[in-house]
């Protein structure tokens, strides 16, 4: 599909259906969109939400996380699982704190520097804090890519190169409408574009789909997965 009317299509079906989260105020800043990711690194939308605003009222700023007890902190994170998240997002506002100048960094290589930053998440925080111009490739992008651009109806159990090249050529290269690409592309991911029961009829990007052009194959890398 041509890459402009996929945007386009994309973008402006974000604009009318997507969720109303805080951490996408483009005042949030990039503080609140780090806590924000590695919260939502493994933890569904609903549960983080009222966790992330109780959060950021309490360490609006990583000097205020870096000084906090890890009772308090772990107290705090209840709800959301996988507690040792917890842990390095105060090992994150200290070095924050320590060699950043209590400023959320924007370099890539000195956000992967950050306990539990990877690849991921260093890339969302620069392209929706930073409007840095970077391919973000979370599941549920990979999924929508793999679909509309790919024909596949699942993507690799790993993120491969055709992957990485393929949604860098689709990223626009003004940098303020990467970030709302990367996020609207997500948005289809999680409410449209699902896993297992795509709702295509709702789909803005129906008709520019290749795995719904080739009648929906099924998952190429089934026997691969675990
Ligand atoms: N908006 C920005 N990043 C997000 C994420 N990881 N999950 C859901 N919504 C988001």
């Amino acid at each position: 599909p041509d890459a402009l009317d996929l945007r386009r299509a994309v973008c402006a079906w974000f604009e009318e259906s997507a969720r109303d989260l805080p951490w996408r105020d483009p005042a949030a800043g990039a503080w609140a969109v780090l806590v924000s990711e590695v919260m939502l690194q493994q933890t569904p939308v609903v549960r983080v939400e009222p966790i992330w605003r109780e959060w950021m009222h309490r360490w609006p700023d990583p000097r205020a996380l870096a000084s906090a007890s890890t009772a308090e902190v772990l107290q705090a994170w209840r709800g959301l699982g996988y507690p040792r998240r917890a842990l390095r997002l105060r090992e994150c506002a200290v070095v924050i704190r320590d060699h950043h100048g209590g400023r959320v960094p924007s370099e890539e290589a000195h956000l992967r520097a950050l306990p539990g930053i990877g690849e991921y998440t260093a890339a969302a925080v620069r392209s929706f804090a930073f409007t840095a111009h970077a391919v973000v490739l979370d599941t549920n992008v990979r999924r929508v890519l793999g679909r509309v651009v790919g024909g596949e109806a699942l993507p690799p159990p790993t993120l491969t190169r055709a992957e990485r090249e393929r949604a860098a050529s689709l990223l626009p290269r003004e940098p303020g409408q990467a970030a709302r690409w990367n996020v609207a592309v997500m948005e289809l991911g999680a409410l449209i574009c699902t896993a297992r029961s795509p709702l295509c009829q709702d789909c803005p990007v129906a008709r520019h789909c290749r795995w719904r052009a080739e009648g929906y194959p099924p998952d190429a890398h089934a026997a691969r997965r675990r």
